[in-house]
């Protein structure tokens, strides 16, 4: 049975992954202003499947039978101290979303949805790919230091990074 309680806390969790892809898209406009397009690519597909990740929590809240409810989203921050504090920022962020879809599942083994927690279970895979893939970057970032050198070649490397709307596409059909 889908109860009002885990109809509420999907429905905060779409503004957390709307909030997402809010912040990605508003650091992919600082790092456009950096004059770093592969970093700010990098960042509008990773918003772009933040939406998807929004449209999985609404669409599953219509199939059991709930009503999506959507709240304010926050501004996100606009300016950071370096490309390297972009990326914590964002590693950080990804483990507090981690922390929120742990926390969902185990209300959902609490109010004993099984089908909740099968659906979370996707994304309890997807925040092991995001930490990863952000915890990568950093990892890269941090070994080369300020060297603006390698800042450009990362930068290269990361616009190979196709924007993929597959995804978002099979939800908003
Ligand atoms: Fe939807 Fe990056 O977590």
């Amino acid at each position: 049975m889908f109860t009002e309680k885990m109809e509420k806390a999907f429905n905060e969790q779409i503004k957390w992954e709307l909030y997402s892809a809010y912040l990605y898209l508003s650091m992919a406009a600082y790092f456009d202003s950096l004059n770093l397009p592969g970093f700010s690519k990098w960042m509008k597909a990773q918003a772009v499947e933040e939406t998807m990740h929004a449209m999985k929590f609404y669409n599953f809240i219509n199939e059991r039978g709930g009503k999506v409810d959507l709240e304010a989203i926050d501004k996100p921050p606009t300016e950071w101290e370096s490309p390297l504090a972009v990326m914590e920022y964002a590693l950080n962020h990804e483990k507090e979303v981690t922390r929120r879809i742990n926390n969902l599942m185990e209300l959902a083994q609490q109010e004993k949805d099984h089908a909740s927690q099968i659906f979370l279970q996707w994304f309890i895979t997807e925040q092991v790919e995001e930490e990863d893939s952000f915890g990568s970057i950093v990892a890269q970032m941090r070994l080369v230091k300020d060297s603006p050198e390698a800042l450009f070649m990362i930068d290269r490397e990361l616009a190979s990074r196709n924007i993929d709307f597959t995804g978002l596409t099979q939800e908003v059909q």
